[in-house]
């Protein structure tokens, strides 16, 4: 078997082949050594290599997809530090390294571009000054999400300004806002785009989001089901002009498994009238790393979320007339895969109409960590001898700059530790809803009942990311709980009945934002009827061994480079070894809808006979169902605001933070922890 690894192109790339690691080769020591950090100031150096140089062909892909406004990058977590414009700098190298290889390179997102994080939320409306800084990427094609559509003045922030500094690259195929000079509803963007790439393939594209149907009423999303029957979609698969390919974005899932993804609708479509033209898709929303096979000519990678992940995706033996680059370059490794999952028995995945003729085709898929060193590793040998670019660090310092101004570092506390949503037990050590309950104890309180014992129900979906170890800052406030819901109560409830609540909201169909608590987790912070309770997907279990990844490791690097940290650990449709970097898996626990807090319980150890009974304002109606559902007769007359609703969920963690003895010890210089899934305990 060929080896995948070892490239060695004289005069035209650095060096980065694999040496035994026993070896010294100096010459070998370059790429990694000697770069000027960049990303944003705080951020933390990634320590873990790639697994090895990313497969090239003829026409290659990088992805992105819900960055939901991380354009700073992770900058408590090692493994995601790169900032946007690393990102900047890094799409510039590809692209000479794609005109190096005489090969096409097209960069795609497929949206979900605010809702959080500080950068885009902090901001009225949600954007404003993120989305010119991720207008800094020249996208070929990019589509819309959902979280474009929740509230109007975004909407209309992509309708009047995004859209018209991409043109014909924004592609929404099935989403219309209303024009208020017209009276009419319009396409945000364009409905598809047909465009020969620099190598002279020839390309049908559309951009076609979910059946999403939470927009608000600036909006509209036309199902897919129904797009498909569209004129304008019929003329565009019957034009006359050739294709050589088709490319489906959509912010949308590609696993067609998943009952929200629609792209199995637009895929038969294409099917119908082209059986065998390759289609290749783009999806998102789902917030994972996947790639499913469709049939032997279409394949469809989803790039996870929040700049934690980069896809990429390489094919060729694409039979195109007026492909004038190369077939398969040099120096590189090449696409080895053809369109077939590697432990199915048949290519497609859902009910499809195949192709019919036998494929040429051979892909392969990768799903990059978000860092430097992921960057500085695959950009070498782009004939740039240094990886930043003037215009990636003006784009950095535009982040540090914009942060400031927006008072995002603006520091509350030390978070002692990371706390995370799904990585451990939930109520254990190290579960968000363990700090939360100290936190909700400790804070909501009404200094005239400060006395009266009371119970306080939170939904867990009401947290959004999880609290890692470092400061804790206005930023933060936005990235872990960044919902404005307000607390009420009913006071003096018999504590019997108070404490049926938690359990009959568990159990019931009750609340909004638990719909599907997970899944809000991995996009939503907004109510969305839409969204069925089975639409929840995970990552696939993991199944990596961790292998002898030294012997992977490139010329000195090695030697710093001698733990498998925690991270990515994918399954997919091409098997487990789609991680570009190799981790070891983050436990995924299952957590309930809700959580319950307490405070001024006596101090004897008995119950109390009633509680004042906390609640966001937004589930009132729920817990008064709950209570009647045990017996009692509450009614809205008996619910008031237990606080002034000024005071909301995105208030109670600050509030928190400035408060705790052992938040405020290292104020300002707070230890940082390595991220979620490290064992900050072993690694401090
Ligand atoms: C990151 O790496 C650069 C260059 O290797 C180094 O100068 C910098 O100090 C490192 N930063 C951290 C936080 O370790
Ligand atoms: C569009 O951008 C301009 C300037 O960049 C800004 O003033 C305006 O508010 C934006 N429009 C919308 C609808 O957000
Ligand atoms: C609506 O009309 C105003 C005033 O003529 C113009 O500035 C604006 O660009 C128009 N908007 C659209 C979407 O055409
Ligand atoms: C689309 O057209 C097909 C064929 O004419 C028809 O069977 C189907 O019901 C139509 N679907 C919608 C949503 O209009
Ligand atoms: C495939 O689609 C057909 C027609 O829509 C349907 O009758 C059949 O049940 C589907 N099969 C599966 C396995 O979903
Ligand atoms: C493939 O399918 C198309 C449309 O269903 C049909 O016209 C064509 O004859 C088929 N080709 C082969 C080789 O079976
Ligand atoms: C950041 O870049 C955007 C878009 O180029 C620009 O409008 C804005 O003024 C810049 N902000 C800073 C602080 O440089
Ligand atoms: C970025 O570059 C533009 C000109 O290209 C300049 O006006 C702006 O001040 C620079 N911004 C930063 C933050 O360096
Ligand atoms: C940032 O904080 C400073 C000092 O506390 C304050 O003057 C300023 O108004 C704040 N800016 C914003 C945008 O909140
Ligand atoms: C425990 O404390 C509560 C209130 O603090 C009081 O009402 C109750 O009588 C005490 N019970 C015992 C057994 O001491
Ligand atoms: C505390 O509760 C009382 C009684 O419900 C209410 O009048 C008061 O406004 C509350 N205090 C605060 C700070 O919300
Ligand atoms: C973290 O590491 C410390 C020190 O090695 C160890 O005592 C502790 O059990 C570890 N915690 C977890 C959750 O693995």
């Amino acid at each position: 078997m060929k080896s995948p690894f070892g490239i060695a192109l004289a005069g035209l790339f650095s060096t980065t082949a694999y040496a035994c690691e026993s070896c010294e080769h100096p010459e070998r020591d370059v790429v990694l050594t000697r770069n000027v950090r960049r990303m944003q100031p705080d951020a933390q150096n990634a320590s873990s290599l790639p697994r090895a140089p990313l497969s090239w062909g003829q026409v290659n892909f990088l992805h992105t997809t819900d960055t939901h406004g991380w354009l700073e990058g992770h900058i408590k977590e090692k493994n995601y530090g790169a900032d946007w414009g690393d990102f900047v700098t890094f799409v510039r190298d590809m692209r000479r390294k794609a005109d190096a290889l005489d090969v096409d390179l097209l960069v795609v997102d497929t949206g979900d571009l605010h809702d959080g994080a500080g950068l885009s939320d902090a901001t009225s409306p949600n954007g404003e000054l993120s989305n010119p800084i991720f207008e800094n990427i020249n996208y070929d094609v990019l589509t819309i999400g959902n979280h474009e559509l929740y509230v109007s003045a975004i909407t209309y922030e992509h309708f009047y300004n995004f859209s018209r500094h991409y043109g014909d690259r924004y592609l929404t195929s099935n989403v219309q806002v209303y024009n208020p000079n017209t009276s009419t509803y319009e396409y945000i963007g364009k409905t598809h785009r047909y465009f020969s790439t620099p190598k002279g393939i020839r390309i049908m594209s559309f951009g076609v989001l979910y059946d999403f149907t939470g927009n608000s009423n600036a909006s509209k999303v036309i199902p897919a089901a129904e797009m498909v029957n569209q004129t304008w979609f019929q003329d565009a698969l019957h034009t006359h002009e050739p294709i050589d390919m088709f490319l489906l974005i959509g912010h949308n899932p590609v696993r067609p498994s998943v009952s929200t993804s629609t792209l199995d609708t637009v895929f038969n479509a294409i099917r119908a009238v082209h059986p065998n033209v390759p289609i290749q898709i783009f999806g998102g929303h789902t917030h994972i790393r996947d790639f499913a096979v469709y049939d032997d000519k279409t394949t469809a990678l989803e790039s996870g979320r929040y700049c934690e992940t980069l896809g990429w995706l390489s094919m060729s033996g694409l039979n195109s007339s007026t492909y004038t680059g190369c077939a398969n370059p040099a120096g590189v490794t090449n696409p080895t895969m053809p369109a077939i999952k590697v432990n199915g028995s048949s290519t497609a995945t859902g009910n499809f109409t195949t192709s019919n003729t036998t494929s040429n085709l051979l892909y392969s898929r990768r799903y990059l960590d978000w860092n430097r060193l992921t960057f500085e590793y695959h950009a070498a040998g782009s004939q740039v001898s240094t990886f930043d670019s003037s215009k990636g660090l003006n784009v950095t310092s535009n982040i540090t700059t914009t942060r400031n101004e927006l008072n995002l570092t603006s520091l509350y506390g030390c978070a002692p530790q990371t706390w995370c949503i799904t990585c451990a037990p939930f109520l254990s050590n190290g579960s968000i809803y363990t700090i939360l309950t100290k936190a909700l104890s400790a804070t909501i309180v009404n200094d005239t009942r400060a006395d009266i014992s009371r119970l306080i129900v939170l939904n867990t979906g009401s947290v959004r990311f999880d609290l890692v170890k470092g400061p804790f800052t206005y930023d933060d406030s936005f990235i872990v709980s960044p919902f404005t819901d307000g607390f009420q109560y009913i006071p003096d409830v018999p504590y019997d009945l108070a404490v049926q609540v938690l359990p009959a909201l568990d159990a019931g169909p009750y609340e909004k934002r638990s719909v599907s608590p997970a899944l809000s987790r991995r996009d939503f912070g907004f109510y969305n009827p839409s969204i069925p309770e089975q639409d929840d997907c995970f990552d696939p279990p993991s199944t990596h061994a961790q292998g002898s990844l030294s012997k992977r490791s490139p010329g000195r690097i090695v030697r710093r480079e001698t733990t498998v940290t925690p991270g990515y650990t994918t399954t997919d449709d091409f098997g487990t070894d789609g991680d570009d970097t190799i981790h070891s898996a983050i436990p995924d626990y299952t957590v309930p809808d809700n959580f319950q807090a307490n405070a001024s319980f006596p101090t004897n150890g008995t119950l109390p006979d009633t509680v004042d009974l906390i609640f966001l304002d937004y589930i009132a109606t729920d817990v008064l169902t709950a209570l009647s559902g045990a017996g009692a007769s509450y009614t809205i007359d008996d619910v008031s605001y237990y606080l002034p609703n000024s005071f909301t969920t995105n208030s109670y963690l600050p509030a928190y933070a400035k408060q705790a003895a052992d938040w405020q010890a290292d104020v300002p210089n707070c230890p940082v922890g390595l991220g979620v899934g490290y064992n900050d305990t072993a690694t401090a």
